[in-house]
């Protein structure tokens, strides 16, 4: 009989957004990325697993309803995981036989562009790694669940790295700073419907890549240079810079989205509002103090320093009265609380 391991995970949310894959199967995208991990105290999936001769197939339960175990992506991951175990010869062939149960929750509403399945395939895949004893990097197999997941193995900024290789070695997440390196950063997420999302992620990236000029226009000159230029602003901790293309990246974005053939709409007129708001207060404060970014779903994230937050908050609470965004605001991962 197996322990039951337990694992809490965070969400990441990016700044420079991945949107389309070169290998659906392998989820291999066609641009780098760059995020944020936030620090769990708000939002994180938590996974208990363990493995018994007893259990007579593999089992998985999310937020407490049992689902199949047979999704491809699933089915992936435990295999890898399995294979990696089998090659470090961390635990005995006979519990390599044994069939595996997953628990797994989220804090937050899944399905609703709120990178949940990034925290929930980040959880599920190290919980795996410590019950198989599997030492070796677990980020590339996070992204074989959700491409977005591999960020969220790494506190702090994160980038994920495209790589060219057909099989996949060279696109791995490395950590771009720890948390420790901008602790005045934070993140205020404001819910602005939890409702599951009309088209997932995966089945909008494939309408992007197969009918967008805009996404390929985006791939090619755009961001390469954002991700130079973002990863700078964060090494001299550049706000202004940091927000710009942060917001200028969500919105392009938003824009592919649109350009995909037929659309995909995520943001509502709710986001819209958000986005105005934050452009004006940016305009009469002077200088970029906020930015937003939108994943595929209503829901914004707005990265701002710690000194401007009581006045954010203030803005939100006078623009939407029945919110409370003070509930809703956090720092960054650090890089030893990360998995
Ligand atoms: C808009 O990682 O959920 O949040 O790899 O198909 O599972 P799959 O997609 P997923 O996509 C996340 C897209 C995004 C942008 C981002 O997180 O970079």
């Amino acid at each position: 009989m197996s322990e039951i391991i337990t694992v809490i995970a965070p969400v990441n949310i990016a700044v420079i957004k991945y949107w389309g894959k070169r290998d659906e199967d392998l989820i291999l995208p066609l641009n780098d990325s760059v995020s944020a991990t936030l620090d769990t105290n708000i939002m994180c999936a938590k996974t208990s697993v363990c493995a018994r001769p007893e259990f007579k197939e593999d089992g998985i339960w999310l937020n407490g309803k049992k689902e199949s175990f047979y999704s491809p992506r699933l089915q992936n991951c435990l295999r890898e995981i399995k294979a990696r175990a089998a090659a470090e010869k961390s635990v005995t062939e006979d519990f390599l036989q044994w069939k595996v149960h997953v628990c797994s929750e989220n804090n937050f509403p899944t399905a609703a562009g709120l990178a949940s399945s990034a925290a929930g395939y980040a959880c599920l895949v190290t919980a795996l790694a410590k019950l198989y004893k599997v030492k070796s990097d677990v980020s590339s197999i996070a992204r074989l669940g959700s491409g977005s997941a591999c960020r969220s193995v790494y506190g702090g900024f994160v980038r994920w790295h495209a790589g060219t290789n057909t099989d996949g070695s060279d696109s791995v997440a490395t950590q771009i700073a720890d948390q420790t390196h901008w602790p005045e950063m934070q993140a205020l997420i404001l819910v602005a419907g939890d409702t599951k999302k009309k088209t997932s992620s995966t089945v909008g990236m494939r309408i992007a890549v197969e009918t967008s000029e805009l996404l390929k226009h985006r791939i090619k000159y755009c961001v390469p240079q954002r991700t130079e230029e973002i990863i700078q602003a964060i090494k001299e901790r550049d706000f202004s810079k940091f927000a710009e293309i942060t917001m200028k990246d969500s919105n392009q974005f938003h824009a592919v989205c649109l350009d995909s053939y037929p659309p995909c709409v995520y943001m509502t007129d709710v986001s819209h509002l958000v986005s105005y708001v934050i452009h004006k207060y940016n305009e009469i404060s002077g200088s970029i103090k906020v930015a937003y970014t939108f994943d595929a779903g209503p829901n914004a994230c707005l990265y701002l320093l710690e000194k401007d937050v009581p006045q954010v908050i203030s803005l939100i609470r006078h623009i939407f009265p029945s919110s409370n965004p003070d509930k809703f605001v956090t720092g960054l991962q650090s890089k030893e609380e990360a998995l």
